[in-house]
């Protein structure tokens, strides 16, 4: 549906309540399921500004897409949308990402493709912050579903500091992220390492785990995203969209 809208440009419904408008700024995730999402952001763009005219000219909806990592980055540079920067643009209409788990109190756990930091900036920078990932993704309780542990992005001298720290304060295993077709561990976009945390059972307090956790020397960021959602789309198995928050 097209409108004419306040902003000078065209706004377009889609999935009934992701908007495209003229003049936005857009935010770019990171994993499998952005792949997606961005090629639909760019086919959307491309509708829209066929159909759209303005004093009788084709009108370009003026969109400004942000990276959250290099793939990101990559994918809109590969859909021909146009690249900018936190630099550039330091406040974010939305953003749209994927999540490794979620839970009914928009609990989320973020950073299975190392990218944590950045999406959590990104995230936080954003007016609207969207989640879309399938029915495999939602649990009732987090670290039922993703078994990989939270991940946690350190500063590479303090990885050995910080896994023991975290073993002894909190048990369980903190495992450094190893490369799969490198000799080595991962290394992130901002040159750091990935601690998997594997929690024990626990009936944790989320939000105070998150800024202990900040709170140590060498820890960069904490892929808990605790109530940063605005809305959380998940795909059922019968083709449905469940929509939360
Ligand atoms: C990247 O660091 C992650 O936070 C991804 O957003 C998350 O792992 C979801 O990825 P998939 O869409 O590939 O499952």
């Amino acid at each position: 549906v097209l409108y004419t809208s306040e902003r000078g440009g065209i706004r377009i419904e889609q999935a009934k309540s992701q908007i495209i408008e003229g003049n936005m700024v857009i935010g770019i995730g990171s994993g499998s399921t952005v792949v997606h999402v961005a090629k639909s952001i760019a086919e959307t763009i491309k509708n829209v500004k066929c159909q759209a005219v303005k004093d009788g000219k084709p009108c370009d909806l003026n969109v400004v897409c942000i990276p959250s990592s290099f793939q990101a980055r990559q994918l809109i540079i590969e859909n021909n949308l146009t690249l900018g920067s936190l630099d550039n643009y330091p406040e974010v209409d939305w953003t749209i990402d994927g999540a490794d788990e979620v839970d009914e109190k928009n609990h989320i756990i973020k950073g299975g493709g190392g990218c944590l930091t950045q999406e959590k900036i990104l995230a936080s920078c954003s007016k609207d912050f969207y989640i879309a990932g399938d029915y495999t993704k939602y649990s009732k309780k987090l670290g039922t579903v993703w078994k990989r542990g939270i991940p946690i992005e350190v500063i590479p001298i303090s990885y050995v500091a910080i896994k023991n720290k975290i073993e002894k304060q909190f048990g369980g295993e903190a495992v450094l992220r190893m490369a799969v077709k490198k000799a080595g561990p991962v290394v992130t976009d901002n040159n750091n390492f990935i601690l998997d945390w594997k929690f024990p059972e626990c009936s944790c307090d989320w939000e105070t785990l998150e800024t202990v956790f900040k709170m140590m020397p060498g820890i960069v960021e904490v892929g808990l995203f605790l109530k940063m959602a605005t809305k959380i789309y998940i795909g059922t198995a019968e083709g449905d969209v469940k929509v939360y928050c």
